[in-house]
């Protein structure tokens, strides 16, 4: 949950460590801290609660001179945000500095033993535990001690340690949570994200767990836990700094709805072959597939939303099963899962706690499983059978909206892949939904371009204290996805519901301060029943937005506000009927003065229980 970066070289360390916090902030942003080791090889730390703007002051204010030193920006896990729970945490003597991402679960009892050592632990957080151990073994050698506590260390964990005493090398060593290295000259970078190393290099290690990396300023050496070099891959990461900046727009969430019809044509690029579907790492054979009797999707938030469309089109398309949970859910059932059931785990960040839980779980029940993640070289990639990226580049609003709509891309290219594999759909077919999966990134255009339309919904929601989503079919899950993307942008509290469930309970909240916002698309096969659900709010005196299509030329006179996309096919209207909703959150929580980008009590990625 927590955001890492560290550097070593000849420029001035606390400047960018500082640039790439602020890039990782979507990570946690509670509280912050740098570790410098300065010109009289003196250990400085500065740590406070609060956002970035306390370091920010420091780094202006200070003369201090360094080349070496790392940094972190906190999201709480074990004690509250306070500035002695921050990090970098040091061993007793303060010679030694220490920043964590992950959970050390076996903390408590490490802690017992410290204590009885005379160690003096200051903190409430599991984290500091790790530097007075790493003191505890440290003889002159940090790698040695780093590779000597690993053992102990059960849970998580990414962590960067600089000592004074070896003023020329930070060390790191990982296990769960990702950590990266950007190789440069006379400089090398590290975080536990891309976006802090894009600006300095584009050369790329991804280490893998159990792996500890020595960074000095002309060497990178990573080894495995018993000190043997390991050869590892330097990539070239083919992302541009504009790609993970603002790029000119108030907030990364409206940098990124606005990036949406480059990332649809991004996922199809390079997909379709000959009129088939190529996947690069889908790692599992025909023979195999044709085994399969069900698909079993499993994630969490806005990624299990993507999941629940992925049912729709597959089912609706296919004919194949699909089985849908939330990953929190799914890893303490009994699973009931064999040879026979293909997983499909989804995740953004690829990092997600519980996600990567069921993915442990069902490979262990026998099932294929297939990781479908944006972030490269994310846990969930290395530890699926196979992984389809998708491709949506670093996103850093916390509230997922580029990386859903490239899920919802994915799921289309996926179940054509199926239907090719399997022999469950026919050529013409095919040709059908390829033709309009690539006209949508202009019709996505065409919504961006009526974003003040939205503006001025936006301005009439603002103070509404309830909304209610309603909608049927494939567009149910589009409502819980605009209805989660209101509540954690705006605070608004908000529920989604299947229009048909109304009658059986939600529709007694409705009267006049508790508008209800409808997806009604003409040509959709339920759209007369959306109609009579939406009469039944107005009989309540409840305001009605809907989101209808163009060609709707009634709706005006049913709804008060209305939101329009153009005439499509139904099968394909979630990758449209989103993107007003998510525009809508953004100007709400914008129009509110809120925080859009870095909502209260949330984290880009949950990477704890
Ligand atoms: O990285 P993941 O896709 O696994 O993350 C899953 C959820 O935590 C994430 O989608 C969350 O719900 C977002 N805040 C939604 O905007």
């Amino acid at each position: 949950m927590c955001g890492i970066v560290g550097y070593i070289g000849e420029k001035d360390a606390k400047n960018i460590l500082y640039n790439g916090l602020t890039k990782l902030e979507y990570k946690g942003y509670d509280s912050s801290g740098i570790a410098l080791i300065d010109d009289n090889k003196n250990l400085i730390i500065k740590k406070e609660s609060g956002k970035l703007t306390q370091i920010k002051k420091y780094i202006e204010d200070t003369n201090i001179i360094s080349n070496i030193g790392i940094g972190h920006t906190r999201w709480a896990t074990h004690g509250k945000p306070t500035q002695i729970n921050s990090h970098p945490h040091t061993n007793c003597r303060k010679t030694i500095a220490l920043v964590h991402n992950g959970i050390i679960e076996n903390y408590l009892e490490l802690k017992e033993e410290l204590i009885k050592k005379d160690h003096k632990i200051i903190s409430e957080t599991d984290s500091e535990i790790i530097v007075h151990l790493i003191s505890e073994y440290y003889t002159g050698n940090l790698y040695g001690a780093v590779q000597k506590i690993i053992q102990y260390l059960k849970g998580t964990f990414a962590i960067a340690v600089i000592s004074e005493s070896e003023p020329d090398k930070i060390i790191i060593a990982k296990k769960g949570t990702s950590m990266l290295i950007g190789i440069g000259e006379n400089e090398n970078i590290f975080g536990s994200d891309i976006p802090p190393i894009l600006e300095h290099t584009k050369n790329i290690i991804v280490m893998d767990d159990y792996e500890i990396g020595v960074i000095e300023k002309n060497k990178v050496t990573i080894t495995d836990l018993e000190g043997n070099i390991l050869n590892k891959v330097v990539e070239n990461i083919d992302l541009t700094i504009e790609m993970a900046e603002k790029s000119g727009f108030k907030h990364f969430m409206l940098k990124e709805i606005h990036e949406q019809p480059r990332v649809v044509e991004d996922v199809l690029r390079g997909k379709i072959e000959n009129g088939k579907i190529k996947f690069d790492n889908f790692n599992i054979t025909k023979e195999e597939l044709r085994k399969i009797e069900q698909i079993n999707i499993i994630a969490c938030g806005t990624s299990y939303h993507a999941g629940l469309v992925g049912k729709f089109i597959i089912e609706e398309i296919l004919k194949l099963p699909v089985i849908v949970e939330i990953a929190s859910e799914f890893r303490y059932k009994t699973p009931i899962l064999s040879e026979k059931n293909l997983v499909i785990v989804i995740s953004q960040s690829g990092e997600t706690s519980d996600t990567l839980g069921a993915l442990r779980v069902a490979k262990q029940s026998g099932a294929k499983v297939i990781g479908m993640v944006n972030v490269i070289g994310s846990t969930i990639a290395k530890e699926a059978y196979g992984t389809i990226y998708t491709n949506a580049g670093p996103e850093i609003g916390v509230a997922s909206t580029k990386a859903f709509l490239s899920q919802l891309t994915m799921m289309y290219l996926f179940m054509l892949y199926l239907g090719d594999n399997l022999n469950l759909i026919d050529n013409k077919y095919k040709e059908y939904i390829i033709k309009n999966l690539e006209k949508i990134p202009e019709k996505i255009s065409t919504i961006l371009n009526k974003s003040d339309e939205i503006l001025n919904i936006a301005k009439q929601l603002k103070n509404t204290k309830n909304i209610m989503y309603i909608a049927r079919h494939i567009n149910y899950p589009v409502a819980l996805e605009g209805s989660l993307k209101l509540k954690e942008t705006s605070y608004i509290h908000s529920e989604a519901y299947p229009a048909g469930e109304l009658r059986h309970g939600p529709v007694a909240l409705i009267e006049e301060n508790v508008p209800a916002l409808a997806i009604a698309l003409k040509n959709s096969k339920t759209y007369d029943k959306m109609l009579s659900n939406i009469q039944e709010i107005k009989a309540r005196d409840g305001k009605i937005i809907v989101l209808a299509s163009e060609d709707d030329e009634n709706i005006d006179s049913i709804a008060n506000m209305s939101l329009k996309i153009e005439p499509i096919d139904e099968i394909f209207s979630p990758l449209l009927t989103v993107i007003p909703l998510q525009i809508l959150a953004y100007y709400i929580s914008d129009e509110k003065g809120l925080d859009v980008d870095n909502p209260r009590n949330l984290s880009k990625s949950v990477t704890v229980e």
